[in-house]
């Protein structure tokens, strides 16, 4: 989604927040921009294109600044044309005295527009950030600080904003509420960004903003006040090496440089977690646990998926009954509370609206027992929720989740582990059991890794269709949902999942020898069942891919071609099947030449409903 830099320096700071940009890129954007102040004026160039292409508009007109604002813009309100993208300037274009770039949703800007061209604004734009540049023009008198203090106490909606005055040409102002914003410390120089990923070649000191805040960024020194108007110290945290992180290395993909990070990932999700213990999520987790009658997963997209797969751990280990819902249905459908029910939120970026929105939802309606499962320990689903459990996938790039979704899947069984134990449900020998199959863990993904040679051989017989089918069942229907889910999205190829014994429920009808039919087939108690399934697709001419385990009775043949995992892996088996899923839909995307990191309209982290 939407992304802004920001800096105050004595150096021309253009190709830092270029820089910052492309930092951002993987989050997704349609349209970039960035002002700086330079000869006594504000100056900016904006792109349609990718940042690359923001490049040439800045060496077209010379740009250079030591004070500048830039943005990266995922529209919500007006298309993806230059007039819409950011940096927005107020007065207007020809004397601007404002710059600001905005992330979030301004739910009052008709109101605002409104009022400012009854006072002669022009807007030149259809968005609504451009009515909170005008509206900070607006009662700009002299100081800039207190112009945006004003401004934000007349927003309705979600922001993050970074402001640039041409009158105060070594200060930057930004302002935060419900989208994030940290303060870069510097030497001599400071910056704002959306994500401290934007700062990684700048500075490794980041202050986190919280909502309501208001920031004044100078060269030599930064200060902030809350919603109050109250000066308030934010910490200043050293984020470890966190520009390496998002380097490719070898790999020409994110995607794929993540795909073979899971061993790792893995590993270093599990590095503290020597005995099942409720404080793993928490230090009042036990006693949150133990009052518990039920649970409740909200989550979006993949994370939904993992949720899903935690259904059929918990209820079978923990016996306590689970509802898994989207996020953005709960948030809007009369439920019924329970505030018995542990309300798990499963989220990557810990940012994503409609998560968010669900677990407040949740904790109005009193069910105040809540847990996050996030890889980012900064964001805002770790402060709304109670207990957190923070996976340690490293920084995901590629919009198509991967290491952040294995990682759920751990941080999801360790859960189900943890309210066995709670419940009395737990001996002492499955606890070893399972911690020794965990730990074992990246060494069997490592082997799954390995079988990248026969999935490249299908993906190119894949490629070629319109359609593909994925069929599962019970943990594993989840890992189906999830394979046609990467498919859909980077390769753009139609696919559907289906728990394998719906199969005669309507989607039979579709089966022919155009339609590829991708199985998991584990060598689990449903295996004979599933093979029923399959027999029901070879009889109507369907071809068959199947990824099943070793020892499972399934001989490739006419209709029939087999990769076998080399070991079945037990309840964690969904965590090895989902890595096949990844490298299939990953090189039928690159056989099709797609965009794989940033899938066209897609966006990492989705701040808005
Ligand atoms: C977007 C991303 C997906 C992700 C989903 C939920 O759609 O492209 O990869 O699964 O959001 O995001 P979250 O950060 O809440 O897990």
């Amino acid at each position: 989604m939407c992304g802004i830099v920001g800096a105050v320096a004595q150096r021309n700071i253009l190709p830092d927040l270029v820089d910052g940009l492309k930092r951002l890129e993987y989050r997704g954007y349609d349209s970039c921009g960035v002002a700086v102040y330079q000869d006594r004026r504000l100056v900016r160039a904006r792109s349609v294109d990718r940042v690359a292409n923001l490049r040439d508009e800045i060496a077209k007109h010379a740009l250079s600044g030591y004070t500048g604002i830039a943005h990266t813009r995922w529209a919500t309100h007006g298309k993806p044309v230059t007039t819409n993208a950011h940096p927005h300037f107020s007065p207007d274009a020809d004397s601007p005295r404002i710059a600001l770039s905005h992330n979030g949703i301004i739910e009052n800007s008709d109101e605002l527009r409104a009022m400012l061209q009854e006072h002669g604004y022009v807007f030149s734009s259809q968005t609504d950030s451009e009515a909170i540049a005008h509206l900070i023009d607006y009662l700009y008198n002299g100081d800039l600080f207190d112009a945006v203090q004003q401004a934000v106490k007349k927003l309705r909606g979600s922001y993050a904003i970074a402001v640039l005055c041409r009158d105060e040409p070594h200060r930057l102002v930004g302002a935060r509420d419900g989208m994030p914003l940290v303060v870069g410390v510097g030497e001599g120089e400071n910056f704002l960004a959306s994500d401290a990923i934007a700062l990684a070649s700048v500075t490794d000191r980041i202050a986190y903003l919280e909502n309501g805040d208001v920031a004044d960024i100078q060269l030599h020194r930064h200060w902030v006040v809350d919603s109050n108007g109250q000066r308030v110290e934010r910490q200043v945290h050293t984020v470890a090496a966190h520009s390496g992180a998002a380097d490719l290395g070898l790999y020409r993909y994110y995607m794929q440089k993540e795909i073979f990070e899971q061993p790792r990932a893995v590993a270093d999700t599990l590095q503290d977690v020597t005995s099942i213990m409720p404080e793993l999520f928490g230090d009042d987790a036990w006693r949150v646990f133990n009052s518990v009658d039920s649970v409740l997963l909200l989550a979006c997209g993949g994370s939904f998926h993992a949720a899903l797969t935690a259904k059929y751990w918990i209820e079978s280990l923990a016996q306590l009954p689970v509802n898994v819902e989207i996020a953005s249905e709960y948030r809007y459908r009369e439920s019924v509370a329970n505030p018995n029910t542990l309300v798990v939120a499963v989220s990557q970026s810990g940012e994503t609206a409609d998560v968010l929105g669900a677990v407040q939802v949740a904790k109005q309606q009193q069910m105040l027992k809540t847990l996050a499962i996030c890889n980012v320990p900064s964001s805002a689903l770790i402060r709304e929720c109670q207990l957190n459990f923070i996976t340690r996938a490293g920084i995901e790039i590629g919009v198509a989740s991967t290491k952040a979704f294995t990682t759920q899947l751990v941080a999801l069984f360790l859960l189900a582990l943890t309210l066995a134990q709670v419940r009395s449900r737990l001996s002492d020998a499955d606890e070893q059991m399972h911690l020794r199959a965990l730990r074992h863990l990246p060494d069997a993904m490592s082997r799954v890794l390995a079988l990248e040679p026969q999935i490249m051989a299908w993906s190119e017989l894949l490629t070629r269709k319109d359609n593909i089918l994925f069929l599962g069942r019970g943990m594993h229907y989840p890992v189906a949902l999830e394979g046609a889910l990467k498919m859909k999205e980077i390769s753009y190829i139609h696919a559907e999942a289906y728990a394998a014994g719906e199969l005669k429920h309507g989607p039979l009808a579709l089966i022919s020898d155009q339609m590829p039919v991708v199985a998991v087939a584990p060598n689990d108690r449903l295996l004979e069942k599933l093979k029923s399934n399959m027999h029901e697709v070879s009889a109507r001419s369907g071809k068959l891919f199947v990824f099943a385990d070793i020892d499972c009775g399934i001989a490739p043949s006419a209709d029939m071609e087999v990769i076998r995992l080399t070991e079945y892996y037990g309840l964690l088996s969904p965590i090895l099947h989902t890595i096949p899923m990844q490298l299939l839909a990953f090189h039928a995307a690159l056989a099709r030449g797609t965009d794989i990191d940033k899938p066209r309209n897609l966006a990492k982290s989705v701040t808005v409903e």
